[in-house]
């Protein structure tokens, strides 16, 4: 869905930080950084100085084998180690590093020494089970401590993780699954939601019997539901019982920079998702100093990201950016408005939470609600928002800026990707701020816009949002798709990175981005291929064919607009209607809004046979039809 921002450029209201802002900022001169972030090889060096290395790197950026660009080659470090273990050789030992709250208003809270005996316990049991460097281990849980503790307790071991969110489907359990070959997957008996316990362990029981790779399966019994271990006999232990007994203590694994750190899967505008693969050195300094600067982290700071561990925001910035700072991360489980909607402003005001990240989805659902919750909270204790994952209307930007930052908190609209791994277009706290633009990119970060040919377009004219230089979070290669990923490095002469959004660049250069380029939507911020919503429908029997599209949606930012080709004998009445939503939902979860289910005779195509969305979104939003030469019929 692509949103008009000539429109919005007209939004002419500018913020400007408070003096207060401006004295505490870590910096000072947004200018000058940008200027300082030129120097790439430089910059980047200086703050990789903030790790604990094992060995220092012998060169920091190697670009002989584009697009397989390396950071700081020859360096050795742990990820686990400079989150967890450096801090309790210090005096935040016995700080808080978790702070695990869910929709009941339970708590746990974890310090670093907690968390580092956990994490080692954890090490050594996968240890135990065979898992080496270099292995990979998925998880498929909710958002508890035991997720942060099975991700650490993986790179403490040079182990790679494939994390699967919690929200997906046995269809996506099994794809991502067996793509990876996985030895072990760790589970939940369930999860909470609105009042309710979903049952995570039988989804992963359904996918596990058809992915012979799995030997163990480790769960949590998060929820107290009782379960037993018998179906999947003699495959499952419980978490408590494979840490009994397991030595505190675990050598960290001196992991190369350039070694795998994880494999996040997610849609692209063609196929099933793809394995975006992170390395050590580069992601741990991306999401630490991005986190830093954009959220002005300091000793007393208490962050809270609402994403999911699932995806890259939580990857990112609820466990791996904040632990690397040594700050205290928040991590809830639930919904925004249950059991109601002021319970994300009970938490900040209990808690004191001081930054506050979030997704303008939720922003735009918490409107409705009025300012009666925001109001009903103590929120002073807040300094620093910050959206993600899609762009924000003005309305939204202006509400939570005025009802919970009350006008003191600058908003920081942060513009990154699964495959850049940290922000890369955003204010800082000190920057002049317009509701709806992303403004500059970081310093350290070449970021522009372009035209098909890779040339810059003028002030106000939409292009291709490209990365022009390499930066240390960026992902490294695809799993088991090497050609896919050269692909997408080499579309524009000039530029290194097509990311596949649409911006605009106003006068004073900053983004106003306005959606997705290619085929892939954005629902509740959630990505989502237009491809794997198509092959789910066309997996219902009555489908022969279909296509999707977003439409837009005052809450969701988008949903699906769906038009199939039914197969002969099949109508679409209400039973049917209700039938594909079910079957779309089980193949990929309660990610995939429908909104829209339309019976057609035909779907443009091109003459190859490839469906062109364009077309169907032109028709959709009553545009002219564009270029239609290359239309069969
Ligand atoms: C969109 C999420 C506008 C964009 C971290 C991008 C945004 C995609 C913003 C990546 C923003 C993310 N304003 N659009 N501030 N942030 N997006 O991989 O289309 O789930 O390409 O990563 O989200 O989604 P992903």
């Amino acid at each position: 869905m692509i949103r008009d921002t000539t429109v919005l450029m007209n939004e002419k209201r500018v913020f400007k930080p408070s003096e207060e802002i401006k004295e505490n900022a870590l910096v000072k001169n947004w200018e000058a950084e940008i200027e300082k972030g030129k120097n790439l090889e430089k910059y980047w060096s200086e703050k990789a100085e903030q790790f604990e290395w094992f060995k220092k790197w012998d060169k920091v950026l190697d670009e002989s084998n584009k697009p397989f660009y390396k950071w700081f080659l020859g360096g050795k470090i742990n990820l686990a180690y400079n989150a967890v273990d450096r801090w309790i050789k210090s005096e935040k030992r016995n700080q808080v590093a978790i702070i695990y709250i869910n929709e009941r208003g339970e708590e746990k809270k974890i310090t670093f020494y907690e968390l580092y005996l956990a994490v080692n316990k954890l090490a050594n049991a996968l240890k135990n089970l065979g898992v080496k460097k270099g292995d990979i281990v998925s998880t498929y849980m909710p958002m508890c401590p035991e997720l942060l503790i099975a991700l650490l307790a993986c790179t403490k071991i040079g182990a790679i993780h494939s994390v699967i969110y919690s929200g997906l489907s046995v269809g996506s359990l099994v794809e991502r699954i067996n793509e990876t070959q996985v030895k072990v997957l760790f589970t939940a008996d369930g999860t909470y939601r609105r009042g309710k316990v979903i049952d995570l362990k039988s989804i992963a029981d359904e996918a596990v019997l058809q992915c012979p790779s799995v030997e163990t399966i480790v769960v949590v019994n998060h929820t107290g539901t009782p379960i037993e271990l018998s179906k999947l006999s003699g495959r499952e232990i419980f978490y408590e019982r494979l840490v009994e007994g397991e030595a505190s203590y675990c050598e960290p694994e001196p992991m190369d920079s350039e070694d795998p750190l994880f494999i996040l899967y997610t849609s692209g505008s063609t196929g099933k998702p793809k394995g975006v693969i992170h390395t050590t050195a580069g992601y741990m300094l991306g999401t630490a100093t991005t986190l830093r600067y954009v959220f002005d982290i300091h000793e007393d700071d208490l962050f809270w990201c609402t994403g999911d561990i699932g995806w890259i925001t939580g990857h990112s910035y609820v466990i791996y950016g904040p632990l690397l700072l040594g700050t205290t991360t928040v991590v809830y489980e639930g919904a925004p408005d249950y059991p109601d909607p002021g319970v994300w402003w009970k938490i900040v005001e209990k808690y004191g939470v001081t930054k506050f990240y979030t997704a303008p989805t939720a922003i735009r659902h918490l409107m409705r609600f009025g300012i009666r919750y925001t109001d009903l909270y103590n929120l002073e204790s807040l300094r620093i928002l910050g959206t993600v994952g899609e762009p924000i209307n003005p309305e939204a930007w202006i509400w939570l800026y005025k009802n919970v930052g009350k006008e003191r908190c600058p908003l920081m609209d942060t513009w990154w990707q699964t495959e850049t791994g940290m922000h890369m277009i955003s204010p800082l706290p000190v920057s002049d701020l317009k509701p709806g633009a992303t403004a500059l990119p970081l310093p350290g970060v070449d970021a522009d816009v372009v035209d098909g040919k890779g040339n810059p377009v003028p002030v106000g004219k939409g292009g291709y949002l490209v990365i022009k230089k390499p930066w240390p979070a960026m992902f490294r290669n695809l799993h088991k798709n090497k050609e896919r990923f050269k692909e997408i490095w080499s579309e524009f002469p000039g530029c290194i990175y097509n990311a596949g959004d649409m911006v605009r660049k106003d006068e004073d250069g900053y983004f106003w981005i306005q959606g997705r380029s290619d085929d892939v939507l954005k629902i509740a911020g959630h990505r989502i291929g237009t491809a794997e919503v198509e092959s789910a429908f066309v997996s219902h029997p009555a489908v022969v064919e279909a296509a999707v599209i977003g439409r837009s949606d005052p809450i969701k930012g988008e949903i699906i607009k769906a038009f199939i080709i039914l197969r002969g004998g099949y109508e679409l009445k209400t039973k049917l209607i209700g039938e594909l939503k079910k079957h779309v939902r089980h193949e990929l979860g309660p990610v995939a809004v429908l909104g829209e289910i339309v019976q057609v005779d035909k779907l443009p195509k091109t003459r190859s046979g490839k469906i062109m969305h364009r077309i169907l979104r032109a028709q959709e939003m009553g545009e002219n039809l564009g270029d239609t030469s290359t239309l069969e019929e």
